[in-house]
């Protein structure tokens, strides 16, 4: 039996492939949106290092509202559109910013925030929402965090009851 590598000496890659198996692991035999949201955004915060939130933002009467998330408040309604998460949503495609500031109407929640990735929530063709996940560093999140991440939704959505 090997042990595992404790996760600040795994590398990048072995990281994100063990965030896919642990988030496998926990979505198992559990349907609940919120209580597998809330534990993928707990799971995701303690495993990436160099993070200051993650969570999710769920589609509401047009609009995004705030869901289970790791980190400080934040804001609670987002439009359609507007901040990464409202375009991520929009335009139904993952966003990743290496600078917050050079993205246009970068909504700061956590004057913190200095990188960000945004992953649309797509069930059934509809979007139901984003997973939003902010760094302190900047360009924290490449396009290996994309396929990762989008993967990770991809079972989240096949696991979970996203009802209306
Ligand atoms: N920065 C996001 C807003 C959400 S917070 O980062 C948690 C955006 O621009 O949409």
């Amino acid at each position: 039996m090997f042990a595992l590598a404790p996760t600040d000496s795994a590398s990048p890659a072995n990281l994100l492939e063990g965030l896919l198996e642990q988030a496998r692991a926990l979505l198992q035999g559990e349907r609940d949106p919120v209580a597998n949201a809330a534990n993928l955004s707990a799971l995701i915060f303690h495993t990436l290092p160099g993070l200051n939130w993650a969570g999710f933002y769920w589609m509401k009467g047009g609009e995004l509202v705030l869901g289970p998330f790791q980190g400080k408040p934040a804001c609670v309604r987002i439009a359609l559109g507007r901040g990464v998460c409202g375009t991520a949503a929009r335009e139904r495609r993952t966003i990743v910013v290496p600078d917050v500031d050079k993205f246009p109407g970068h909504i700061a929640c956590d004057s913190a925030s200095r990188s960000e990735i945004v992953v649309p929530v797509v069930s059934e063709g509809e979007v139901m929402g984003v997973l939003d996940i902010d760094s302190p560093a900047l360009a924290r999140f490449d396009e290996a965090h994309a396929q990762a991440l989008e993967r990770l939704v991809a079972d989240f959505v096949a696991a979970t009851d996203l009802g209306p």
